[in-house]
């Protein structure tokens, strides 16, 4: 006999990329319908889910050790005569189904990131009938299924939100799990992203990140029923009124057409940085890892977009020790790296993945020749990281506040650039954009100052983010505002 207990615990871990915050934040909103609240400690909770990630060997192995660690959870929960819910969900639970079920007895439920929409009904199910696993992929669409999030659950959230608009992938790199595990590209139509952006923003939400396995791919039927490109769907969220921000992720050089690069110059709430992957920088791995463009047309591309935006701030991912690679190949990639001088990059050792034609090449590199080159490539991407975020000290610059910084009586926010600022200022300016100056850098974060107008209470920005005002002190970066004024729409 089941106890009724009101309200019931929930508890979301989130691993991997962007995609599962966003899901997970879906799941949270989906079961909250149901009477569920969401708690901080897992010792709380009815229901646990696992939002995990299988795009490298270390990640999908994590969420096995974590199971471990939960059966001891479950252990207690019924001895206090509660019974605790374990779903596994995520891109594991679609990769490994029923194998999950059978290698970790704690698991109650396995569901496929395709599925999150039926989640109160497969969680009762798994009261009654035992284990479940659902990793169909449903003719239904399940984002008009999941629920909105109330206002509360929007605020406590942060200022900068995610805005799922694309799922899935049909590029194939030879690396990657993600066309397996999220299935074809979808694209999400207009009038949804439009209607979940406008609650966004009513909730308080300065920031619109949209995202997608491959964002920039991005084709959703617009009102008039043809299909939209990313770029007039940024242009039309700019004319939101109370979107001070915008950003989309992660993109694919190949889909960087001349009008979302045109976006980069005429919309000042689109922030000046993007994050581009290029995996590598030889011709021979980037042909091997089906990413079906060369060294040069992605550096034509970063060339294109800093005509567009002088100030742009490239990230990158990287990967090393990719079957095949040469020490000269690995060069490719350093001088790449320092050819683009990315503001920032995330670089990993290939990890062969089931099922994905580069695992079974027998050409792999060594552990150790990945790891020495992983240490070199993270030399050269802190060298020009630091660089970067040196040349931005001194400037005036608008930070979105996102909460409480490192220190007593610090706040914590972005730059335009994505950087994170530490600013002394009171908890107030939480969700607000303000004027700061910069100056110093840390290692992982920037210093700043708030700019007080009039020795008195300090900028307030409530337009359109216009990004970093210029410093006459400092020439070279051109101001975006002035820009963007003065050409395109
Ligand atoms: N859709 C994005 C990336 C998705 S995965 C794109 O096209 O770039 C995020 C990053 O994980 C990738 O950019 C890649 O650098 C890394 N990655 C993917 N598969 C990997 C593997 N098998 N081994 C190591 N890194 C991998
Ligand atoms: Fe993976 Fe390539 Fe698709 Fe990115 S574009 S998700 S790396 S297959
Ligand atoms: Fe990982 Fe799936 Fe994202 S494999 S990176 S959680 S799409």
């Amino acid at each position: 006999m089941s106890v009724t207990r009101a309200p019931r615990k929930l508890y979301v871990k989130s691993y991997g990329c962007q995609m599962n915050v966003y899901d997970s934040q879906r799941m949270a909103d989906v079961l909250a319908r149901e009477g569920y609240v969401e708690t901080a400690t897992p010792e709380d909770a009815d229901v646990l889910v696992l939002n995990t990630c299988h795009i490298r060997e270390k990640a999908a192995e994590k969420v096995y050790s974590e199971l471990g660690r939960l059966r001891v959870l479950k252990q207690e929960a019924a001895r206090d005569g509660r019974r605790l819910t374990v779903a596994v969900a995520g891109c594991v639970a679609q990769a490994e189904g029923e194998e999950i079920i059978r290698r970790a007895p704690v698991v109650d439920l396995v569901v496929g990131p395709q599925s999150y929409h039926r989640l109160p009904d497969l969680v009762a199910r798994a009261a009654v009938e035992g284990r479940v696993v659902d990793t169909e992929f449903p003719a239904e669409d399940k984002f008009d299924h999941l629920a909105a999030p109330t206002r509360a659950a929007t605020r406590s959230r942060g200022a900068a939100a995610f805005v799922t608009v694309q799922e899935g992938c049909d590029k194939f790199c030879t690396f990657c799990v993600v066309p397996y595990t999220r299935g074809a590209e979808f694209s999400r139509p207009v009038a949804k992203i439009l209607a979940e952006v406008e609650d966004l923003v009513a909730a308080g939400v300065k920031e619109i990140r949209l995202i997608g396995q491959n964002v920039n791919a991005w084709h959703g039927e617009g009102p008039d029923g043809g299909a939209w490109t990313l770029a007039r769907l940024l242009y039309r969220l700019a004319e939101v009124p109370g979107v001070a921000r915008l950003r989309y992720t992660t993109s694919h050089p190949r889909d960087m057409d001349d009008a979302l690069i045109a976006a980069h110059r005429d919309l000042p709430a689109l922030m000046p940085q993007l994050h581009l992957p290029v995996q590598s920088g030889s011709n021979r791995i980037l042909d091997a890892m089906n990413r079906k463009h060369d060294r040069a047309e992605y550096l034509r591309v970063i060339e294109r977009l800093k005509t567009a935006r002088p100030d742009i701030a490239m990230s990158s991912d990287f990967i090393v020790g990719f079957p095949g690679e040469t020490e000269q190949d690995f060069s490719d990639t350093l001088a790449l790296v320092d050819a683009v001088g990315f503001a920032s990059a995330y670089s990993f050792k290939y990890s062969p993945r089931p099922g994905t034609p580069a695992a079974d090449s027998d050409d792999q590199v060594s552990e150790a020749e990945k790891a020495e080159r992983l240490a070199r490539l993270q030399a050269r991407i802190d060298h020009h990281a630091a660089a970067f975020n040196a040349a931005t000290v001194g400037r005036t610059t608008q930070v979105l506040f996102e909460g409480t910084g490192r220190h007593d009586g610090q706040m914590t926010g972005k730059s335009p650039w994505m950087q994170a600022v530490q600013v002394m200022a009171p908890p107030s300016v939480k969700g607000e954009i303000h004027a700061v100056r910069i100056t110093g850098t840390g290692t992982n974060s920037l210093y700043g100052a708030l700019v007080v107008a009039n020795g008195s209470a300090p900028l307030r920005h409530d337009g359109p983010d216009h990004g970093t005002t210029p410093d006459p002190a400092l020439p070279g970066v051109p101001d975006p505002a002035v820009r963007a004024a003065s050409g395109g729409h």
